[in-house]
């Protein structure tokens, strides 16, 4: 029995080679997975773009490999099964002994199984994709960059961060994972650890967290400081620069994890809680129905999702359903929908190009006796859906948004501006700027069509009107041009 340990495609790739030139059969070898990833309070210094793997001489004999199956291998080595190393050597072994056409028998046992991790992991791929959420942070040099925490269910940071540097190609980001985190400098992926599991950070601690470890960990500067200390006795340490600091986080170590713990268990309660494993439109809008992440859900009709085709070109993202949309569970059907149909028309966007849809996706409102209101006796009162509440749904959100990638967004009114732009947002600034975020290379805010219905002076009520058209024309003429270089293939995975 030979003992094989990677942990990783090509040290796998190197491995295979070597027992393939020494006609080692696959029952004969036991792989396993080599502990991959420096600690957080290892003194790895972040790596540029490729892990270095022991050399083994490889003697290089003569025999090719489909290339179907070493692009399958390379996704599958990102599987966390640790069997996969042991099947995809079995498959080499067969493709290579006669079985040329393995990959073509769907039904054999090992490619049955291979397709299957693959797919998983293309299904993670695509889920970080969609959900990661950055933040921006402040540098200990005053240098602004976004972070984001991110829990895949499998190692694919290096199969999903080329994506984000196509994506985001002029900012400084980084994304943590457990695994290992990548941060991107505007030129080049660099690779770090992991941030342990005990620590995954919410939203309010990913700063701290980022500060704290990770800022050091991937700033130069810093890292010779690292260097240095490695070198140097303990006894040394109090004189260096950052010594007061590497001792203080040392010591705090288990405190700030404690801490981080208490404050991530508040936020269990997300939309993510119910998202189903399938990101079609279908079974986003089943799963949503049983939605009670936040209150809202409560005092409410029914979930009312977005509406429009898999393959709209432009999504418009309205506040919270209204009173009308709440009993009919439909987005945008009552006055302020009336209006927005109108003014659609009037821009020339057919309703099959356009998903409707909302921050929030029930109705908050209060109840209030009102003389002369409708059967129920009461009146129901639309209320703003607080950070809470949208933080809650934003997961739907995110999943409408990956699953039709569109074109273009329209953020009807501050309350979706803000939650897509961030709160700093201004409308009487920033309306009818196209500007790219993270979910799509055109993101446009403007007047709600509610909000141009309250305006109690006609003369600025016609102006907002004309705007609004005015605006959703400009985006969707925009449309027509040649899609940003930027931009990844609709389906890169
Ligand atoms: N206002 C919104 O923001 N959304 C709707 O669906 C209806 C009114
Ligand atoms: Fe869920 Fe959103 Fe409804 Fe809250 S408002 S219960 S998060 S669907």
């Amino acid at each position: 029995m030979r003992f094989a340990e990677v942990d990783s495609f090509d040290q796998w790739r190197a491995e295979a080679r070597r027992l393939l030139a020494l006609d080692v059969p696959p029952a004969d070898v036991h792989w396993s997975t080599a502990s991959a990833q420096p600690s957080l309070f290892d003194d790895a210094p972040a790596e540029a773009s490729h892990r270095p793997h022991r050399s083994v001489s490889t003697p290089s004999p003569a025999f090719t490999v489909p290339p179907a199956f070493l692009e399958l291998a390379r996704e599958v080595a990102c599987h966390r099964d640790p069997i996969r190393w042991q099947v995809l050597y079995s498959v080499l072994w067969r493709l290579l002994h006669g079985e040329r056409a393995l990959l073509k028998v769907t039904v054999d046992n090992d490619v049955l199984r291979l397709t299957r991790m693959r797919k998983e992991v293309t299904r993670d791929v695509h889920k970080m994709k969609a959900f990661v959420r950055f933040r921006k942070v402040t540098d200990g040099d005053g240098e602004e960059s976004y972070v984001a925490w991110h829990r895949p269910d499998h190692q694919i940071v290096r199969l999903a961060a080329p994506f984000f540097s196509r994506r985001f190609p002029a900012m400084h980001w980084s994304i943590l994972t457990p695994d290992e985190s990548v941060r991107w400098d505007q030129r080049e992926l660099h690779y770090g650890p992991g941030v342990p599991v005990s620590e995954a950070p919410n939203a309010d601690a990913l700063e701290e967290v980022w500060k704290t470890y990770y800022a050091s960990i991937f700033n130069p500067a810093r890292l010779k400081v690292r260097a240095m200390k490695r070198e140097m006795p303990v006894r040394h340490w109090a004189t260096l620069p950052e010594a007061g600091l590497i001792e203080e986080l040392l010591r705090e170590a288990p405190k700030r994890v404690g801490e981080m713990i208490e404050r991530t268990e508040g936020f269990e309660q997300t939309a993510m809680h119910y998202m189903p494993a399938e990101l079609d439109l279908a079974s986003l809008r089943m799963a949503a129905n049983c939605c009670t992440a936040c209150p809202l859900h409560g005092p409410a009709t029914q979930t009312v999702f977005g509406e429009g085709g898999e393959n709209a070109r432009l999504m418009i993202v309205g506040e919270q359903p209204g009173d009308q949309e709440d009993v009919a569970g439909k987005p945008f059907i009552g006055p302020a929908g009336q209006l927005l149909d109108e003014i659609l028309g009037r821009a020339g966007i057919a309703r099959h190009d356009v998903y409707v849809t909302n921050v929030v996706k029930h109705f908050k409102y209060v109840a209030t006796d009102s003389p002369g209101a409708s059967s129920r006796g009461t009146h129901r009162l639309h209320q703003k859906p607080n950070s809470r509440e949208i933080f809650a749904c934003r997961p739907w959100l995110e999943a409408e948004i990956a699953t039709i990638r569109p074109e273009a967004m329209v953020c009807l009114g501050v309350t979706a501006a803000q939650a897509l732009f961030g709160r700093d947002f201004r409308m009487t600034q920033q309306r009818g700027e196209v500007l790219p975020t993270e979910w799509c290379a055109n993101t446009m805010a403007t007047w709600h069509p509610a909000a141009i219905l309250r305006m109690p002076d006609p003369a600025r009520r016609d102006q907002m009107r004309e705007q609004l058209a005015g605006d959703l024309r400009f985006l969707w003429s925009m449309l027509d041009r040649p899609p940003s270089s930027e931009l990844p293939p609709a389906s890169s995975h």
